[in-house]
Parts: C-alpha cells; structure tokens; sequence
C-alpha cells in the first residue's frame, strides 16, 4: 500500500490517504513536544521505536479483546490503519498520582492510587487539552450518547488491566497512560492513535528511574536509550 496525499500532520505522526478510502498510513516522526508545543525536540530513531512499541502494544491488546485500528505494521515508521473518525477526548488512565493530578489537586507525587482513575481531556490545542467530565463531553457533543463515554471509561479500564499485568513481568510500573479512539465505519469504538513511552509513564520498577517521555518534558536526558529499553522489555519472551 502506497502514500497518497498528507490527511494530517500532528505532533508525533502524519496521517496519510490510500487508494483504499478506509485505510490510512500513520508515519511515527522523531519529533519531540511537550507543554503543548512549546518545548520542541528530535531524537534520531525515536519514531521507528514508538512505532514498533504502539505496533505489539496494539497486537497485545487484540489478543484480549480490544479492537484497534491496527492493520499491519509497514516499515520501521509507517503502520496501515484503518481510516476512524477520532473522537476528540484524550481518555487518561491512572494508577498513581504524578504529573498534572498531583498538580492540580495536591495528591503527593507517587502515591499508589486506591482505584483506577479514568479522566476525559478536550483534545483542542487552542485550549490547551483540558479537563473535563462527562456533561461537557455531552454539552458539547464531543460524542453522541452517555453509553459511549461509559464504554471509553470501559475500554481505557480494560487496557489498563492487561497492560500493567503485561509489564509488571518486566519490570516496569505502568504509572499513567494517555488512550484516543475512533469510531469506525461500523459505528464501532475501537482504540487508535498510539500507545508508547510519548503517551505513558513507565518507571523501572527496581531503579524507579522514569522511561518515558518526562525524561524530555523534564530535561533528564535523551529519551531513546530508555524507549529502546522498554521495546527490549516488550520483546522478552515471559
Ligand atoms: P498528565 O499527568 O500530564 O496529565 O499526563 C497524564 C498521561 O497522559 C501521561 O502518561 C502522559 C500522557 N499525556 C499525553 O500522552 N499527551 C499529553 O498531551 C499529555 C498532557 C499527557
């Protein structure tokens, strides 16, 4: 499957067209943002890491029932994924308190959370992605009905149970991840865009060094040597 023209370009990926209308290419760059862009970085390699990194976390995921948009990985930086209308909600999953909870609501950095949290963000630049619950996602028909914010706060659970089993056996305490969906053409929710060290925290559970992107966001070196490592975890057999 070859590129057609550019659909979109974000911060981490570009989003092309196909002769296939259902089938989008997903090119992973190696740009780095953080603070809604106003931090700006690259780290050669960086993007073929996360491909390859969203690419088994996806297969992990539809091996337990999740669907994605995943339909094959292509070259190291481009995955064939089927075309969704992503709803605009940054689904944010929690098992302990860091970044921008502890932030805005004082809960000491670390701290194991009692329950699994679930938040909603407007996904809006211009606004600066913030937080919001479920009458502003219905306000503002960011989806249709009540039952589909009830199947995000589902689906972001579930991923969360088999992602945090998946690496605890390496070592690897999943702190915090960032999920987006799409519906697609059979009206169905499935989970798109990318699950890598850009959009989850992963500290090391021996050393309880940070392997994500908060080595970037707070100028603790470069990031790839830790993304590859948490793709050599990912690909240790267990
Ligand atoms: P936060 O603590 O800054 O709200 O981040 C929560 C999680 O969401 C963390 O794993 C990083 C991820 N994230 C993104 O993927 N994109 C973003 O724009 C932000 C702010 C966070």
């Amino acid at each position: 499957m070859e590129k057609r023209e550019l659909l979109y370009e974000g911060k981490a990926k570009k989003l092309y067209k196909t002769d296939d209308k259902n089938l989008l290419i997903a090119e992973f760059k190696d740009d780095l943002t953080a603070f809604n862009a106003q931090k700006k970085g690259s780290e050669d390699g960086k993007g073929a890491i996360n491909c390859q990194i969203s690419a088994n976390l996806f297969k992990l995921l539809e091996e337990n029932g999740i669907k994605t948009h995943l339909v094959e990985t292509l070259d190291k930086n481009n995955q064939l994924v089927k075309k969704v209308d992503i709803i605009p909600i940054e689904v944010v999953v929690r098992n302990t308190a860091t970044g921008s909870l502890s932030k805005r609501l004082g809960i000491e950095d670390g701290k194991v959370l009692p329950f699994t949290l679930v938040e909603f963000y407007y996904k809006e630049d211009d606004l600066n992605d913030p937080i919001i619950c479920s009458q502003h996602a219905l306000l503002m028909g960011l989806v249709e009905k009540r039952e589909q914010l009830e199947e995000l706060v589902e689906k972001g659970k579930k991923i969360n149970e088999v992602l945090k089993e998946f690496f605890v056996k390496r070592r690897l305490n999943l702190v915090d991840f960032k999920v987006e969906f799409g519906i697609d053409r059979d009206g169905e929710i499935i989970l798109s865009d990318e699950i890598s060290p850009d959009s989850c925290r992963f500290w090391d559970m021996d050393t309880n060094e940070k392997m994500d992107k908060d080595r970037f966001r707070q100028g603790l070196g470069s990031v790839k040597v830790a993304y590859e490592e948490v793709l050599n975890r990912i690909l240790e057999e267990k």
